[in-house]
């Protein structure tokens, strides 16, 4: 293919590369609102498969006639259908429940893709000279070590959000020495690739990136979960950028940008929300001592039934009903929303009250709720239910635990001290929807149970539900 057709290739995939940037940035400000979230997800789809053709069509055009180019293009294809394939089917098959983990699954490929391409980039980076090749290394050895660390950190939370390890922080004496010392090591490493850029440092710094990855992730705490997730949303981000400065690819770059600021945005507002420090929990929980034994709650816990729960809603005049993740196991989003409508109807007025960590994911509760049907209007983020909790009749907490236990805000040695919780107990009346007396997903025994106004409604929260609009129906 000639120099002028190649040329007019690339500039056809520039302006494709901007048009999906565009898009991409379109898709971030629809997705932050509930009524325009599906036009959001579109705009990402449209820009995600403009850039994937512009991709496809630039290789396609350099690599005309040369065989190696033809080896390559065969490479690109399998790879792109292959992981179309298994992509839909991941994502046709995930319970909700699950997508946390498959999201930090996600990740760590994004950060495995940033080190090999380091790797490539250090290995095919002949012919540069003067600054160019000072540059050219430093971007090989900052792509390896964000990916190293990406990969390795989106396993290990992989790994304790689908319970394969304890979600407990690993505390290794002198864990922030280690932490710290390893950048260090890393500054310092750079400077000495930078100036010989010799094979065994790369493989040094791959190490140090796998290692410090799996330690900064391990040392966090399952309750700081949710924040960890979305930082490494972040470096997954920043991974990518590398990457497209390694590619010379614009596309990556912005991309990577957005993801990377979007996230590490994202967990700074979910670590004000949870009255966590920012800095603390990036730097692998630095500065966050052991909690210390808190005493675990105890006492006599009353049971009810369907039928007096029943009678309880419909002599109220205001519920709140506050979700959590046994709502979404229970797949109970469904009868509650039908639950909802018909107190409604009688005339009480019922609100939802979100815990922004409630569930797994970012969202998670707004997106059951959404898919339920209930109206937007009436569903109301933590801050925004708090106050009126004491002067509400009935409660009903479906599914939730650590978002609504009063030792986060009444017992500074537990666990989840200082993190804001819904003040359920503050209502006149609270049921809570669980199977069993098991503590929530920070393993913390919940002193709500056994206050005089709790009741508990032992069961699938699914059946109890629907066994209320049973017993309302005939009331
Ligand atoms: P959790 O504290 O996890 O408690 C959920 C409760 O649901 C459990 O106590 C469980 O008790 C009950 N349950 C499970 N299946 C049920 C079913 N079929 N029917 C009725 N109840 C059922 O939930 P939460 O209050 O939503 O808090 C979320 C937790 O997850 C926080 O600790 C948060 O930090 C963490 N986390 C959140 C995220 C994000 S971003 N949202 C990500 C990762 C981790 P039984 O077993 O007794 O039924």
């Amino acid at each position: 293919m000639s120099a002028a057709l190649i040329g007019a290739s690339g500039a056809v995939a520039g302006a494709a590369y901007i048009v999906a940037a565009l898009l991409f940035v379109l898709s971030l400000a629809g997705l932050s609102k509930h009524e325009t979230a599906r036009r959001g997800v579109g705009f990402g789809i449209t820009g995600m498969t403009i850039a994937l053709a512009a991709t496809v069509w630039v290789t396609v055009t350099q690599a005309w006639g040369s065989t190696s180019a033809t080896v390559g293009l065969v490479l690109l294809l399998v790879a792109v259908v292959g992981g179309a394939a298994i992509g839909l089917w991941r994502a046709r098959s995930v319970e909700m429940t699950g997508m946390p983990e498959l999201i930090a699954l996600f990740h760590s490929f994004v950060g495995l893709a940033a080190v090999l391409v380091g790797w490539n980039g250090a290995l095919d980076g002949e012919g540069l000279h003067g600054a160019l090749r000072d540059i050219h290394h430093a971007e090989v050895f900052i792509g390896v070590f964000i990916g190293g660390v990406t990969f390795t950190g989106s396993i290990v939370a992989y790994l304790k959000l689908s319970a394969k390890i304890s979600s407990k922080p690993l505390m290794l004496p002198g864990k922030n020495v280690l932490n710290v010392g390893a950048l260090v090591l890393f500054l310092a490493l750079t400077v000495w690739y930078v100036i010989t850029p010799e094979l065994w440092l790369l493989i040094v710094v791959t190490l140090l990136a796998l290692a410090l990855g799996w330690h900064l992730v391990a040392s966090i705490g399952g309750g700081d979960m949710p924040v960890v997730v979305s930082m490494l949303n972040s470096y997954s981000g920043w991974a990518a950028a590398a990457a497209g400065f390694l590619l010379n690819n614009d596309l990556l770059i912005v991309t990577g940008a957005l993801v990377g600021s979007s996230g590490a945005y994202l967990s700074f507002v979910m670590c004000k929300a949870m009255n966590r420090s920012f800095l603390s929990v990036i730097a692998g929980g630095f500065g966050i001592a052991a909690p210390s034994a808190s005493a675990d709650a105890e006492g006599e816990h009353r049971e009810t039934d369907a039928e007096q729960v029943a009678e309880l809603l419909a002599a109220a005049s205001s519920v709140v009903i506050t979700p959590g993740y046994g709502m979404a196991v229970a797949q109970a989003q469904y009868p509650v929303a039908e639950l909802a409508s018909q107190l409604r109807a009688r005339g009480v007025d019922v609100k939802f009250g979100i815990h922004p960590v409630a569930g797994r994911l970012p969202g998670h509760m707004n997106v059951l709720l959404a898919e339920a049907k209930v109206p937007y209007d009436i569903v109301l983020e933590m801050d925004e239910i708090n106050d009126d909790l004491a002067s509400t009749s009935v409660v009903l907490v479906i599914g939730a635990n650590d978002t609504v236990n009063p030792a986060a805000s009444e017992d500074p040695g537990s666990p989840i001290a200082g993190m804001p919780v819904l003040r359920v107990w503050e209502a006149e009346n609270v049921v809570v929807f669980k199977r069993s007396m098991a503590s929530g997903y920070a393993g913390v025994q919940n002193p709500l149970f056994f206050r005089d106004n709790a009741q508990m409604l032992f069961g699938d929260a699914k059946d109890r539900v629907e066994d209320i609009l049973r017993a309302l129906a005939t009331s």
